[in-house]
């Protein structure tokens, strides 16, 4: 497998970064890897450009900047107005990569692997719900689905759980998980109160469009739940215990500081529980980390505890593991 089509859903932030890694390092996947990738089609809510001998990303980059639709594109390629489920099913891929917020995404994942087409997504909704038909299905057809990014951006927690610690049994798994959260404790403090804390998130665009999934806990519950299924078994976000930072005092988040200590939200995996809610930890404790880092510490009978830490969100972060899925994703097609 020379040439690998893929067929690439969302064009928002990490959309357009994983344009800019396949074109900026084009070359090394050539040489490192022997594999030319070829963009067949780019969907966003407005439209979907497809040709199939493959397109220019840098004119689809400068389409989408300039006018922030798709659709708005009318000189080269053709627009379509399909659903991705439509897309999934006319447009021949390799691979379909997802890094939309399309919650109901885990159906056309599903028609993608029908299809024989493998799947990469940074999208957490679709696993969090769904993660033992999807897994289920693309194992009966020996497909890869793959989801590095959904959990930590592109620090390889996923990869470690799934294809590096074969021989252990995790014990259980503690972890920061969200970096707006982090950046919000942090400001509180400082005496920063928690509305003025999201807004300045939102400034730095660490924040998700919409913020209510950091702070009630939403989005690193579909995390944990994410790890709950590699480390142990398959569960759904419904079966897990979440309270979020909404309505925390910031006199408590203050008294926590007086006392030496910081407050994060940690997310808690123990075989069947699941639990994420703010916690009080010692200032040197790993899981203190600051900004959008993220942490987990895990726990297994072998290895003892092992801690990973590094970037839980940002664009080129967060491309790094989509990309390396659509990498290994090849890879596995070609059968290595
Ligand atoms: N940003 C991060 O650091 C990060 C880290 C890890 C994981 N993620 C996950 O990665 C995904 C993308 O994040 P992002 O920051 O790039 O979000 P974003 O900037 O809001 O981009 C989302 C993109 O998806 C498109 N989209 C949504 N529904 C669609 C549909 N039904 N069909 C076609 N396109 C659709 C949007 O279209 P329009 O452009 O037309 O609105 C947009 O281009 C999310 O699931 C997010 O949770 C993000």
């Amino acid at each position: 497998m020379g040439e690998v089509k893929l067929s690439i859903f969302g064009f928002g932030n990490v959309g357009r970064a994983t344009a800019r890694v396949l074109l900026e390092k084009e070359r090394v996947f050539k040489e490192k890897y022997g594999v030319s990738f070829k963009v067949v089609s780019i969907s966003d809510r407005s439209g979907t450009v497809w040709l199939p001998e493959g397109m220019d990303l840098r004119e689809v980059l400068n389409v989408k900047e300039a006018f922030g639709r798709l659709s708005a594109w009318s000189n080269d390629y053709e627009v379509y107005e399909f659903s991705p489920m439509e897309a999934v099913k006319e447009i021949d891929a390799d691979i379909v990569i997802d890094v939309t917020n399309d919650k109901n995404a885990w159906e056309w994942h599903m028609e993608a692997l029908k299809r024989g087409r493998a799947v990469v997504t940074s999208n957490k909704p679709p696993l969090a719900f769904h993660y033992a038909e999807l897994t289920a299905e693309a194992g009966r057809r020996e497909l890869p689905y793959l989801f590095e990014a959904t959990v930590m951006a592109g620090t390889p927690i996923i990869g470690l759980l799934r294809e590096t610690l074969l021989a252990d049994s995790i014990e259980g798994i503690e972890g920061v998980l969200n970096g707006t959260t982090t950046y919000i404790l942090t400001k509180m403090e400082e005496g920063v109160p928690l509305e003025e804390a999201l807004k300045g998130a939102q400034r730095l665009g660490i924040a998700e469009h919409d913020p209510s999934g950091d702070i009630l806990g939403f989005d690193a519950g579909y995390k944990a739940t994410i790890l709950h299924c590699l480390a142990f078994e398959p569960i759904t976000f419904d079966e897990i215990e979440i309270r979020g930072i909404d309505g925390l005092p910031l006199e408590d988040v203050q008294r926590v500081r007086k006392e030496g200590k910081t407050l994060r939200l940690v997310a808690s995996i123990e075989r069947g529980s699941v639990s994420v809610e703010p916690k009080e930890l010692p200032k040197e404790s790993p899981l203190a980390v600051s900004s959008t880092q993220n942490a987990a510490l895990i726990k297994t009978d072998l290895l003892g505890e092992l801690l990973i830490r590094g970037a839980g969100a940002g664009l080129k972060e967060t491309a790094s593991g989509v990309v390396s899925d659509v990498i290994t994703a090849t890879i596995r097609l070609r059968g290595g």
